[in-house]
């Protein structure tokens, strides 16, 4: 018998499509492949096992996922020994058998509602586990200090034009007692900063010690755990704002002066369309009570522009949304129709007018954000460091400090110059 250290180290290449959440699932993919002596590579070439984890959520997501299995047909050939797993949103929108039927070289299929299974599915095509869990759930994507922790899974929300709900299921949140553990053993291996994870991530609710706690008083609780300097998270909707959340941060700093709150339209009519459940006047008190509680707070968001029906009066509300949020950054989008029944649709905006849409937004936003980056110049920003002078600010701004740091420290600089979108400050003693 080979002796364990002598045993070949093999290696596995991820390939992660779409959000945040994708990102997080592929850490635990990767921690079942450590737990089987596999080592991360970013070269499919050298690589032993492939994983692509899938996105759905617009139909060009989807295509270059597929795109993708189809490509690793001839890299499967050169060496049929090698295994190919697909997973993630696009197996639950197309389901497994479909997936290996056109794809028949690939050895697991396992969609986003079944990632807790993906440990027991590799006992089958690779072998049982050889080293203990815990040495392995590190950040391992992400920069070392920054660690994911999903808080909750899936939406029950209905947003018209989203198909996440019907891939990834209901709205789940997990424990309480299970996220601090997991915070812990990732401050362990290094973490100060840590980001919360969930569709609605503000829509958490669960028991802790007894009692109904709510995403605010979850904030409280892992601001207290000892070693976390920061705490952001992604994405929160603008229906589960609470006053006491506004409260919190304005007291607790550990909480990022940041907010990705996407506002997908500035018009009432198409929100409403959309069953967003909030007005453009509802969104802007929001950004301007955090901003009431933190002048420095910065907001960034997502649009879609030309959902069905949109007229050029509804995207002039968007434009002058883009303008008065005053966001830091923004990601837009066409929209995409994701339902069969939404690609037949009468009112969808056509392709040209879509475009030019995309590009005026674009446009707006690149302007707005350009002020906004500037409008830091002279203002102290926190840095948490990630490598040498550089780190990112609570305000998620990258920053460049004159002084050499040590990777998670906290060290505040005060604003000179912006460079492409990179602040450049001198540490504040
Ligand atoms: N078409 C275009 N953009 C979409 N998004 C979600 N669904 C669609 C769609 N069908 C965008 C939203 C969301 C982000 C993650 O993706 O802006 O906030
Ligand atoms: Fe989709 Fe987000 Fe709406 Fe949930 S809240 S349905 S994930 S857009």
């Amino acid at each position: 018998m080979i002796h364990e250290k002598n045993k070949k180290l093999l290696k596995v290449y991820i390939h992660t499509f779409g959000c945040q959440m994708n990102e997080a699932d592929s850490e635990l993919i990767a921690a079942s492949f450590k737990k089987r002596n596999f080592e991360i590579t970013q070269d499919l070439k050298e690589a032993d096992a492939a994983v692509l984890n899938t996105c759905t959520v617009r139909q060009l997501a989807e295509d270059k996922a597929i795109s993708m299995i189809g490509r690793l047909r001839k890299w499967k050939k050169l060496k049929p020994s090698r295994k190919i797993i697909v997973a993630g949103c696009a197996v639950e929108k197309l389901g497994n058998k479909s997936i290996l039927r056109k794809f028949p070289f690939v050895n697991l299929t396992i969609g986003a509602k079944s990632i807790n299974k993906f440990d027991a599915a590799l006992n089958d095509i690779i072998g049982k586990a050889t080293k203990p869990k815990l040495l392995t759930e590190t950040n391992l994507f992400n920069s070392p200090i920054t660690a994911y922790i999903t808080v909750m899974r899936g939406c029950s929300l209905k947003c018209s034009y989203c198909i996440v709900p019907s891939v990834r299921g209901e709205a789940k949140d997990i424990a309480p007692d299970k996220i601090i553990k997991e915070v812990k053993m990732k401050i362990k291996n290094g973490a100060r900063e840590l980001v919360l994870l969930g569709q609605t991530v503000n829509s958490y609710s669960s028991i802790y010690k007894g009692e109904r706690i709510n995403f605010t008083d979850l904030l409280e609780i892992i601001s207290k755990i000892e070693g976390v300097k920061r705490i952001r998270f992604m994405s929160p909707h603008p229906l589960f704002f609470k006053e006491s959340f506004f409260k919190l941060f304005k007291q607790n700093t550990k909480i990022a002066r940041h907010i990705h709150l996407p506002a997908q339209s500035g018009s009432d009519r198409i929100l409403k369309l959309m069953k967003r459940g909030y007005t453009k006047k509802r969104y802007l008190d929001i950004i301007g009570a955090l901003r009431k509680a933190d002048k420095d707070t910065s907001v960034s968001t997502d649009f879609i522009v030309g959902y069905p029906g949109e007229t050029e009066k509804d995207f002039n509300e968007t434009l002058k949304l883009a303008k008065e949020g005053k966001f830091s950054f923004a990601f837009c989008f066409k929209y995409s129709p994701r339902m069969e029944k939404d690609c037949k649709r009468e009112d969808l905006i056509p392709k040209e007018i879509l475009k030019k849409r995309l590009d005026i937004l674009l446009e707006t936003i690149k302007l707005n954000s350009k002020e906004i980056f500037n409008s830091r110049i002279g203002k102290i920003e926190e840095v948490l460091i990630e490598d040498k002078n550089y780190g990112r600010s609570s305000a998620n701004f990258k920053v460049k400090i004159n002084k050499l740091f040590k990777p998670g420290e906290l060290q505040k600089a005060r604003i000179v110059k912006n460079e492409k979108n990179t602040l450049h400050g001198k540490a504040v003693i």
